[in-house]
């Protein structure tokens, strides 16, 4: 147990201590919540644009921005106007990228269940690469360009084989995987072949995306420096190493920069002598820290000798991350991030499960009352992005906040909103 205050670098870049509470983007995150109510995102602005000209400054404009992580039109804006590409995984991604006024060239189109219609719609809108994962893919791809569409630039994903050392669900390079071409049985070669005999596809390189949250830098340059001969055989023109950088979450952790972890890839590949061009799809990394959660304290219940339950307004229905893959995360409240949090609780949400625990062993400061506004930082990847509306709790608004003014990019969901679809 620790009675530490909330460490500050867990904390967007901007975050302030004004009058002994907490202030990011110049705002008062008290006045945030009391504006927009909780739960509330609160992103700053200033982090987001620093991360992803750190994304393009290191990987030399070859990066694209894994929108999986966070998306929303501005969010898409500022990954665009900062020079990034985008990564996006399903026709919806694509059409939020679009709608934001992304050009169809600065998308790279992913998933390895891309249906005809998502690869009909990823054509027509020109998208800079089809990262095809799988011969049933190629197959529409060239019964699409069969038809008439033109023929796409690909890139082909290759499983790898790599054990990246995080959690089970966020592996995908392992040999047991559903992504990609694996380098085994000589599947990932004929993969290339028929891509390059194809007169369906543009074959410009390939694709590797090891998994998600990983620490240890080291798996990345073992990745390259393993599909180096692969990738020089197949003479491809780009190579790109996916995303997965992972970031600190709770007191303790330490993470590479984006800088740091480009540097490894870059020197990995230079060493493996690849020739291609290197390229990246860093999500979490730049987002997550970018954002605390808002949430109101509704109930503090003590169960003597058992543990003290605290109840906010949300739970996984904006963060599904902790009981999907057990992860940890810190509170504190707005009102006092400088205090030491000698009281342990469990900070639970307001859906119909036991499950819906979004702190397992929190630490807060000893006053904490019903009312506080009470922060979880490191919340800005794949919170919003993951969240449902289960038991009908409407899905909180997204507030980005820069240099003293607070703006809505997300409205709140509301009853009425939860009726549009429901026709009957
Ligand atoms: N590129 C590809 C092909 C990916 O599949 C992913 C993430 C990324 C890039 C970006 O990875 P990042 O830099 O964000 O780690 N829901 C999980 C994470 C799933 C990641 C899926 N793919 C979580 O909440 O931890």
């Amino acid at each position: 147990m620790t009675s530490n205050p909330i460490p500050w670098d867990l904390l967007p870049d901007t975050a302030r201590m004004v009058d002994g509470r907490l202030h990011i983007g110049g705002c008062d995150v008290l006045e945030v919540a009391e504006r927009f109510g909780t739960p509330v995102f609160i992103y700053d602005e200033e982090h987001l644009k620093t991360r992803c000209r750190e994304g393009v400054d290191a990987f030399d404009d070859g990066v694209a921005y894994a929108s999986k992580a966070f998306l929303c039109r501005a969010m898409a804006r500022i990954a665009h106007d900062a020079g990034m590409h985008i990564d996006v995984a399903t026709g919806g991604e694509m059409h939020i990228a679009l709608a934001a006024g992304v050009p169809g060239d600065k998308l790279v189109f992913h998933g390895n269940n891309k249906s005809m219609d998502e690869l009909g719609f990823a054509i027509d809108s020109g998208v800079s690469r089809i990262v095809v994962d799988s011969f049933d893919e190629m197959d529409r791809i060239e019964a699409l360009v069969e038809a008439g569409r033109p023929v796409p630039s690909v890139l082909l994903r290759i499983n790898p084989g790599i054990d990246a050392h995080t959690h089970e669900y966020l592996q995908t390079g392992v040999p047991d995987s559903k992504f990609g071409f694996p380098l085994t049985e000589g599947i990932a070669t004929e993969a290339i072949t028929r891509a390059r005999e194809s007169r369906a596809m543009e074959f410009r390189g390939l694709h590797a995306h090891i998994g998600s949250q990983v620490f240890d830098v080291g798996n990345y340059a073992k990745a390259i420096a393993s599909l180096a001969p692969f990738v020089n055989e197949s003479s491809a023109e780009e190579f790109s190493i996916g995303g997965g950088l992972g970031v600190a979450y709770v007191e303790g952790e330490e993470a590479d920069t984006i800088t740091a972890w480009a540097e490894t890839i870059l020197g990995a590949a230079k060493a493996s002598g690849i020739s291609a061009r290197i390229l990246a799809e860093p999500g979490r990394s730049i987002v997550a820290r970018a954002s605390v959660t808002a949430y109101t304290v509704g109930t503090i219940k003590d169960l003597p000798g058992v543990r003290t339950y605290l109840s906010v307004d949300g739970g996984i229905s904006e963060n599904p991350r902790p009981v999907l893959y057990g992860s940890g995360y810190e509170a504190f409240l707005a009102r006092a991030p400088e205090s030491l949090r000698p009281m342990r609780a469990r900070i639970v949400g307001k859906h119909c499960e036991s499950g819906d625990i979004i702190v397992k062993e929190a630490d807060l400061p000893a006053d904490t009352v019903v009312g506080d506004i009470l922060c979880t930082p490191v919340t800005g990847a794949y919170g919003h992005s993951m969240g449902s509306n289960y038991n009908k709790v409407a899905r909180p608004a997204v507030v980005f906040v820069a240099n003293g003014n607070a703006r809505l990019v997300v409205e709140r969901e509301t009853y009425d909103d939860m009726l549009i679809r429901d026709v009957g």
